[in-house]
């Protein structure tokens, strides 16, 4: 399939996609939505694909949801439309996802990458919740994503004053695992997620699955539901394969199994 705002490229086991809408430096508008839905439920039904990279250009990974398709729609075409629902079964990717940012990661874009996994920055990368300017909020899960990555206070700070962070803020915070040079971020980020598509996909997918729980229970539940998975995967071979390699001093081949 021909994506008209998407790059779609397999880099072994990793799928890439890449945000193409350079002239409105790749705004998030309902037709990207609907391709990342495809290109992403594609990657999902591909064995061979273990982790995502979603990036976008050096200049900007994207500078939000489009403020040109939003800007004369009325309350009801909002809600009736259940504007920015979609984004929803993004985020609820199973396979692991990496978001690779260079440049602008503002509003859409921001919570875009928050959607990801983590965060891997440019050190030209700049993250911010500017709604608040063109008199709105934020409406893709960044006023509850960005809250749980860096606690109340610099979330408030960030959405009701529309400021951006730099690379080092935004890592220094935890938003952002690491920071690369720019000129290495693909890189950086493609090897990262090479290694964890060469791990047994039933433990990333679990572990993936477990740390996503933290955000939603309590530590008791979570601990207990961590606990019921960790014991699961002894039903798998790939963990006797694991630890047989592990004391025979070789390197595992997991088989997903
Ligand atoms: N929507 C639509 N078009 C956008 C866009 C957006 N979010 N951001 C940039 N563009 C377009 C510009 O309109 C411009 O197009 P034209 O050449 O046709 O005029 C082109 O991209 C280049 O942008 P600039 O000329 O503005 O580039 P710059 O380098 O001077 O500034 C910027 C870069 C600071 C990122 C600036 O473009 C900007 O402030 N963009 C908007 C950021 C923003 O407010 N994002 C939040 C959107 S609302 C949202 O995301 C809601 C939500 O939570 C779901």
């Amino acid at each position: 399939m021909a994506y008209e705002t998407l790059i779609i490229e397999k880099r072994g086991a990793v799928g890439l996609i890449t945000l193409n809408r350079p002239h409105a430096l790749n705004a998030l508008n309902s037709i990207l939505m609907h391709e990342m839905e495809e290109a992403l439920a594609r990657f999902h039904e591909d064995d061979a694909i273990g982790a995502i990279v979603l990036t976008g250009s050096e200049k900007a990974f994207a500078a939000g949801a489009d403020i040109k398709e939003m800007k004369d729609l009325s309350f009801t075409d909002a809600y009736l439309g259940d504007l920015m629902a979609g984004w929803d079964r993004i985020a609820a990717s199973r396979k692991p996802m990496i978001a690779a940012v260079s440049g602008f990661a503002l509003g859409g874009g921001c919570e875009l990458a928050m959607m990801c996994d983590f965060i891997i920055a440019a050190d030209n990368a700049k993250f911010g919740q500017p709604e608040i300017t063109l008199g709105i909020m934020p409406g893709m899960g960044g006023s509850q994503r960005l809250t749980r990555a860096v606690g109340k206070s610099k979330a408030m700070d960030m959405a009701l004053t529309g400021r951006m962070m730099d690379a080092v803020e935004a890592e220094r915070a935890g938003l952002v695992s690491r920071i690369v040079p720019v000129d290495k971020l693909l890189e950086e980020a493609l090897a990262a997620a090479a290694k964890i598509a060469g791990f047994s996909r039933p433990a990333v997918l679990m572990t993936k699955e477990s740390v996503n729980r933290a955000l939603e229970t309590t530590l008791a539940e979570g601990v207990r539901f961590e606990r019921r998975l960790f014991h699961a995967l002894f039903a798998t071979e790939d963990q006797k394969e694991g630890m047989a390699a592990f004391v025979e001093k070789r390197k595992p081949a997991f088989r997903n199994l």
